[in-house]
C-alpha cells in the first residue's frame, strides 16, 4: 500500500462510521499559550475535549500534521540515529467527543488493522493501564488475542497526557512484532530494540491535568486516537524503517545523490554517518516546509527561532555530507511529490519556500564562514592572554549573535588546541531561554485570564456566553446592546464584577461582553476598534477590541461618567473617520499585495500585516530588495487601481468554492467551512482574498497610496509601510514643507537644491583643506618662532596647545612638526568643552631615552583620561579641558624624568 492509500482508507474506515472527517489543522495552533506547535491529532479538538467548546460533530476523524521539537513531547535529538523518530510526522486519528468509548474505540482499531490493513493477528499485541480491567477484558473479548498478548504497562508507557497541562488519560496501544519468524522475546527487550514496534495509541481521555499537577474529571469521557502515517507505512510496506518508506526515499535519494553517495549503501552499520545525516536532512526538510507554508518565518525567538535551528542543523549534516552550497531549497518539490497532493499548501507555497529557504542557506553558510573568522580573533586574543579555554559567554555570543553551530565551534576550538567551556555556555543559553519565556508569556497570560474571567462560569449562575454577534461591516454605530459580563482590571489581574464605576477613585478599567456589537475586534491584522458606549448618566471610553477563538468579543473599556452594569443596555459608537482610515489601509493592503505579485511574481506570499488608522505595514516572501523601479511600479499599479475606482465585492461561500475560484488563503490560519471573501476587480489586476476585516466600498475612497519604506526584516522577509488617504496627503504636506524651508535657507528653488548642495559640499572641503593648512602653518610657525621650544635635561622639547581639529590632521601636525624640529620630543595638546587630545612625538634618535607611550599617558591622567602608544609616536584623551596646561606640565616632567633617570 502507499502511503496515500493508506491515510485515505483510515479516513475512509471512520467516514463510514460516522466520523466527521475534518482537514488538518495548521502546525500553529491558534490561540493556545500553553503550546508552540500542533503536537497531536488531538491538539485542534483540546477545548472540545476540556468542555470549553460544543464539539462540531460527536465523531471526527483526521490526518493531522504534528511537529515534536519542544516541551513535553520533543524528538529532536533523536532524529538521525533513530530510524523510526521524526520531528514532522502526519497522525492518523479518530476521536468522540463523549459519543462512543473504549469498546467501540478498540473494535474500531481492531478491525481496521486486521481486517482492512490485514496484519496478521499472531503478529499482534495490545498493552493496557495496569488497572485498567475494562480495557483488558474488552481486549480478550474483542481481539480474541491470548492472554499473554494483552500486557498491563506502568503510567510511564499507557497514560498519556498532552503537556504539562491539558486533557490526559489512561492509553492502550497496539504493537506489532516486527520480526515474527523469530522466537519471541522478553516483553521489556523486544520493545526497547524495537523489534515490537507500536503502530496506534488508544486514549481514553478522562481527566484535565491542571498547573498544580491535580487531575480533573472531563465532562465527557472521550476517545483520542493516534496512529503514526510514517510508522504505519513501514509496516503495511514490510521495509526496516520509517525511512524506507515512500514517503521517505525520493527525498533521501535526492539528498544523497546531490551529496554524491547512496542512502543504505552501508544500511547493516546503521547509524553510520553518513545514513546518519541523509535521515537528519529529510525529516527536518519536511519540517521546515510544512512550517513555511503554515506561516512560520524563520527568526531569532519562538516558532521562528525553532524553524530556524532546525533547518540549519539539516544544513550542518549537510556540511559532513561534503555540501556545501545551498541544496536544501533543491529538494523542496521532492517533499512535496511524497504527499502525493494529500496537503494543498505545499503546492501552493512552493516557490516562496524555495526562495526563503534558499536565503536562509546563503546567510547560515555566510555565518559559517564570518563566524569562523571572528572566532579566530578571538582564539588568537586569549592565547595573547596566555588562555588555552573559550569562555561560556564568548561561545554563546557567537552562537546567539552570529549563529555558529556550537559543533562547528568546537570543531575549530579543537584545532586550534582550545576547549570549550560547555557548562559556562549551557548556563548562558538556559538564562537566555528564561528570558525569553518570560517576554513572550506575561501578554498571553493576561489576555488569556481576562478571557477565562468574562467566560467562564460565573457565580449565580448568569448567562452562558458564546461567540458575539458582529454588525460593523459598513456600520459604526448601534443603537442598543446588552451587556453581558464585566471584568474590572487591575495592574496585575482581571476580576469578574458586576458592575464598573466611573465615580472618583473607584477603578474604571474593565472589559465588557455584549450580545451584539459593531466594534471590530483586533483580528487578520487589523486593528481594534475603538470609540464610546454610552446609556443613560454613563458614559464608557472603549480603548481596544479583542476577541478569543470561539469569536467572543471583548471590549476594554475606562468607564468616564455613571455605572456600567450586567444586565443593562449600551449605545455603542466607534470612533468612525478612524474606523474609515483602518478600511482604507485594509483594502489598500489587498491591492498592495495582488500588486506585489504582479511586479515581482509568485514567490511573494503574505507573511504577515499590520492595518492602522495611519499607516499599513506588509511583511511578505522575497529574497531580494525591492528595486526603485519596481517600487514605483508596484505604487504606480495601486494608485491606478484607485483610480478606476472600482467597487468591493464582499461575499460568503464554502471554503471550497472561494479556494477554486482562486482566492488567496493564508495556510497558517483556520478557517470555517464558510469563509468570507473580499474581491476587488480592476482593468489590469484582479484580488480575491479570504478576509473577516473591513473595508472601503469602493477603491476610489482609499485616495492616494504612498510606499514609505521597504526593508528587509528576515533572510527571505521584506517589509513594506505606506500610507492612504489623509495619511498620504499629510506626508506629502510634511515633505513639501520640509523641501520649502530647504529652499529659504539656501535660497533656491527646488530643482536646483541637488546642484547647490553639491557645489557646498566641494566649497566646504576645499576650506577644510586651507584650513587645516593654516592651522598647520600657524602651530608650526610658533615652534620656529622659538616661542614653543624648549630645552629639557638637554634635549629640544616642543610643548604645544594648538587649536582643536580632527585627530588625523592633530597627527599630522605632529608628525610635521617632529620632522621640521629634527632631533627633539613635540607633546601637542588640544581642548575644546569636555574633551581633551594629546599627542606626543620622539625624533628617532631619542627613542630609547623618551618614550611617548608613556608621556601621553601621565599627561592624560591630568585631565582625567587614558591611552598610550608606541615609543615613537602616541595620543592619548581625556576630558577635563582646563587641565590642560597641567597635563602638558605633566608631560614635562615626564620627559625630565625618563631622560634622568637614563642618564
Ligand atoms: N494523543 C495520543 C498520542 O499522541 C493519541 O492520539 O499518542
Amino acid at each position: 500500500m502507499k502511503s496515500r492509500e493508506i491515510r485515505q482508507s483510515f479516513l475512509d474506515y471512520f467516514a463510514q462510521r460516522d466520523h466527521r472527517v475534518f482537514p488538518s489543522a495548521p502546525l500553529v495552533p491558534h490561540g493556545d499559550a500553553t503550546l508552540l506547535f500542533t503536537n497531536a491529532g488531538m491538539v485542534p479538538f483540546k477545548n472540545v475535549f476540556l468542555g470549553a467548546e460544543a464539539a462540531e460533530a460527536p465523531r471526527a476523524a483526521s490526518s493531522q500534521k504534528c511537529l515534536r521539537v519542544s516541551g513535553k513531547h520533543n524528538d529532536l535529538e533523536n532524529v538521525g540515529p533513530s530510524r523510526r523518530h521524526h520531528t514532522f510526522f502526519e497522525m492518523l486519528g479518530n476521536f468522540s467527543f463523549g459519543d462512543y468509548f473504549k469498546e467501540e474505540a478498540i473494535a474500531f482499531a481492531w478491525e481496521l488493522v486486521t481486517g482492512v490493513w490485514q496484519l496478521p493477528k499472531e503478529h499482534l499485541f495490545a498493552t493496557v493501564f495496569e488497572t485498567d480491567d475494562e480495557a483488558h477484558d474488552l481486549w480478550g473479548r474483542i481481539s480474541d488475542l491470548p492472554p499473554e498478548r494483552i500486557l498491563r504497562c506502568g503510567a510511564k508507557d499507557n497514560f498519556w497526557s498532552m503537556g504539562e497541562v491539558g486533557p490526559c488519560g489512561p492509553c492502550s496501544e497496539i504493537f506489532v512484532d516486527t520480526d515474527p519468524d523469530k522466537p519471541l522475546v522478553d516483553w521489556q527487550e523486544g520493545d526497547a530494540s524495537g523489534r515490537y514496534l507500536e503502530i496506534w495509541n488508544l486514549v481514553f481521555m478522562e481527566s484535565e491535568r491542571r498547573e498544580d499537577g491535580s487531575l480533573t474529571p472531563l465532562p465527557n469521557p472521550s476517545i483520542d486516537t493516534g496512529a503514526g502515517l510514517e510508522r504505519l507505512a513501514s509496516v503495511l510496506q514490510r521495509v526496516g524503517s520509517n525511512y524506507e518508506t515512500d514517503l521517505f526515499r525520493p527525498v533521501l535519494e535526492a539528498a544523497a545523490t546531490l551529496a554524491g553517495t547512496s542512502y543504505g549503501a552501508r544500511f547493516e552499520g546503521a547509524g553510520s554517518a553518513p545514513d546518519t545525516s541523509l535521515r537528519v536532512i529529510a525529516d527536518h526538510l519536511r519540517a521546515v516546509t510544512f512550517l513555511l507554508a503554515d506561516g512560520v518565518i524563520p527568526g531569532n525567538e519562538g516558532r521562528g527561532y525553532v524553524l530556524r535551528r532546525i533547518l540549519r542543523r539539516a544544513l550542518r549534516h549537510g556540511l559532513r555530507l561534503g555540501l556545501e552550497e545551498p541544496f536544501l531549497h533543491r529538494l523542496v518539490p521532492v517533499v512535496e511529490e511524497t504527499l502525493g497532493g494529500a496537503y494543498d499548501e505545499l503546492a501552493a507555497t512552493q516557490e516562496a519556500t524555495v526562495a526563503t529557504v534558499r536565503a536562509e542557506e546563503e546567510k547560515f553558510l555566510g555565518t559559517v564562514a564570518s563566524g569562523a573568522r571572528q572566532l579566530q580573533e578571538e582564539i588568537e586574543a586569549a592565547r595573547e592572554q596566555g588562555l588555552a579555554q573559550l569562555s561560556g559567554a564568548q561561545v554563546f555570543q557567537l552562537y546567539d549573535t552570529h549563529g555558529m553551530p556550537l559543533e562547528v565551534i568546537e570543531e575549530i576550538a579543537e584545532e586550534e588546541r582550545f576547549t570549550v567551556d560547555r557548562q559556562g555556555f549551557e548556563e548562558e543559553l538556559e538564562q537566555q531561554r528564561k528570558r525569553s519565556r518570560a517576554a513572550t508569556g506575561e501578554g498571553q497570560r493576561r489576555l488569556q485570564q481576562l478571557q477565562q474571567v468574562l467566560t467562564g462560569s460565573q457565580e449565580g449562575g448568569g448567562e452562558e456566553v458564546t461567540a458575539t454577534a458582529f454588525d460593523g461591516y459598513g456600520c459604526t454605530e448601534l443603537d442598543q446592546a446588552k451587556v453581558l459580563r464585566l471584568a474590572r482590571l487591575t495592574a496585575d489581574q482581571a476580576v469578574a464584577a458586576t458592575a464598573l464605576s466611573g465615580k472618583e477613585g473607584d477603578a474604571t478599567e474593565g472589559a465588557v461582553v455584549l450580545d451584539r456589537t459593531v466594534f471590530y475586534a483586533e483580528g487578520g491584522g487589523q486593528v481594534g476598534d475603538v470609540g464610546e458606549l454610552r446609556w443613560d448618566g454613563g458614559r464608557a471610553r472603549v480603548t481596544d477590541t479583542r476577541k478569543n477563538n470561539s469569536g467572543v468579543i471583548f471590549h476594554l473599556v475606562t468607564v468616564l461618567e455613571g455605572q456600567l452594569q450586567a444586565g443593562q443596555q449600551v449605545s455603542l459608537h466607534v470612533d468612525s473617520p478612524r474606523r474609515h482610515s483602518v478600511e482604507r489601509n485594509h483594502t489598500a493592503t489587498h491591492l498592495l499585495h495582488a500588486a506585489l505579485r504582479e511586479v515581482l511574481g509568485t514567490s511573494v506570499r503574505q507573511a504577515g500585516s499590520l492595518v492602522a488608522p495611519d499607516r499599513l505595514r506588509f511583511d511578505f516572501t522575497y529574497p531580494r530588495p525591492v528595486s526603485d523601479e519596481e517600487r514605483r511600479r508596484i505604487e504606480d499599479l495601486v494608485n491606478h487601481w484607485v483610480l478606476e475606482a472600482q467597487p468591493t465585492r464582499i461575499e460568503e461561500q464554502s471554503y471550497q468554492e472561494a479556494v477554486a475560484a482562486g482566492a488567496m488563503a493564508l495556510f497558517g490560519e483556520k478557517y470555517g467551512d464558510v469563509v468570507r471573501t473580499v474581491a476587488v476587480p480592476g482593468e489590469g489586476l484582479r484580488s480575491l482574498e479570504l478576509c473577516g476585516g473591513c473595508h472601503v466600498a469602493n477603491t476610489g475612497a482609499i485616495g492616494p497610496f504612498l510606499i514609505t519604506a521597504e526593508q528587509g526584516i528576515a533572510s527571505g522577509v521584506r517589509r513594506i509601510e505606506a500610507v492612504t488617504g489623509a495619511g498620504a496627503l499629510e506626508r506629502v504636506r510634511e515633505q513639501g514643507a520640509v523641501l520649502a524651508s530647504v529652499e529659504e535657507a539656501l535660497g533656491a528653488p527646488a530643482a536646483e537644491i541637488p546642484a547647490r548642495v553639491e557645489t557646498l559640499r566641494a566649497q566646504l572641503k576645499e576650506r577644510d583643506a586651507e584650513l587645516a593648512k593654516m592651522r598647520l602653518q600657524l602651530v608650526s610657525g610658533a615652534g620656529a618662532g622659538g616661542g614653543g621650544a624648549e630645552e629639557v635635561a638637554g634635549v629640544a622639547v616642543n610643548l604645544q596647545e594648538v587649536p582643536f581639529a580632527p585627530v588625523p590632521e592633530l597627527r599630522n601636525m605632529a608628525d610635521s612638526l617632529r620632522s621640521k624640529q629634527g632631533s627633539g620630543v613635540v607633546v601637542l595638546g588640544a581642548a575644546q568643552p569636555g574633551k581633551v587630545m594629546l599627542l606626543a612625538a620622539v625624533s628617532e634618535d631619542l627613542v630609547g631615552r623618551v618614550h611617548a607611550g608613556k608621556v601621553v599617558k601621565a599627561a592624560a591622567q591630568v585631565v582625567g583620561g587614558g591611552g598610550g602608544g608606541r615609543p615613537d609616536f602616541a595620543q592619548a584623551g581625556g576630558k577635563d579641558a582646563d587641565k590642560l596646561p597641567e597635563a602638558l606640565d605633566a608631560a614635562r616632567e615626564e620627559i625630565r624624568q625618563q631622560l634622568e633617570v637614563g642618564d
